[in-house]
């Protein structure tokens, strides 16, 4: 694989937000995270652990879940941003008015934006569910290795043709979910990712974000 041949994965990769019902077979899922585990992590500790859900479960997981959105309260185990300000406000907003108007939803329906974010708890569809745990004694640091993985689960993911979201909606109601998927209280539950074969004519896949210039990254400190 060439530089270009990996950069134009990472440029094909994108959130899915519809998902056709058919499922992945289970030798492709272990495939993905046979490649995904090769990302790194501090000490190799390898924190990560997905629980992954497939046919009637998902199904189960996918009904509970809506139903915890709609009475429950938010309770993730990771404590969400105190705010997004600046830059990452205005990233924020653009990525959000992307999809609502790829989906029809206009400025100030609140009902219809409302009705998208509850797809995040209908996995958008998708077959199969990851939710991604890692040990609460690794804190911040079992967190940033388990977003090294989660990357390298949607890359691979990508690779075999198999869409995917990172979603941290699904981690909203930590209670709920330690409860019904038997997670461990000693495990943080970081996302979920929903993931299957992409509805490719639904209107939420039409639309790619966009990244800032490589120059609006870099700092640079001395000449190469
Ligand atoms: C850790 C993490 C959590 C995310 N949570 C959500 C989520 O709850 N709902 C959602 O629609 N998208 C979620 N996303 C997807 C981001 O919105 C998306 O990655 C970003 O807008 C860039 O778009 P792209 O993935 O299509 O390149 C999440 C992504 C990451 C990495």
């Amino acid at each position: 694989m060439t530089p270009s041949d990996l950069d134009a994965l990472f440029s094909r990769r994108h959130s899915c937000r519809a998902f056709r019902p058919d499922p992945v077979p289970r030798a492709v899922i272990q495939e993905i995270i046979a490649t995904a585990r090769r990302a790194p992590s501090w000490c190799n500790a390898q924190p990560w652990q997905v629980t992954v859900t497939s046919g009637a479960d998902t199904d189960r997981f996918r009904t509970a879940l809506q139903q915890e959105a709609s009475s429950g309260t938010p309770q993730p185990d990771l404590e969400w941003p105190t705010r997004y300000a600046g830059v990452y406000q205005e990233r924020r907003r653009t990525c959000g008015w992307q999809l609502y108007e790829a989906v029809g939803v206009e400025k100030g329906d609140r009902a219809g934006s409302a009705r998208q974010m509850m797809e995040n708890f209908a996995l958008f569809g998708a077959p199969h569910c990851a939710i991604v745990s890692s040990p609460a004694d690794l804190g911040p640091y079992g967190a940033m290795d388990c977003g090294g993985f989660v990357t390298a689960f949607t890359i691979a993911a990508e690779a075999q043709g198999i869409a995917s979201i990172a979603q941290a909606a699904v981690a909203s109601y930590g209670p709920f979910l330690h409860d019904h998927l038997d997670i461990p209280k000693d495990r943080l539950i970081l996302c979920g990712i929903s993931f299957g074969h992409a509805d490719t004519d639904h209107p939420a896949n039409s639309f790619r974000t966009e990244r800032a210039a490589v120059s609006d990254i870099i700092d640079w400190r001395g000449t190469a």
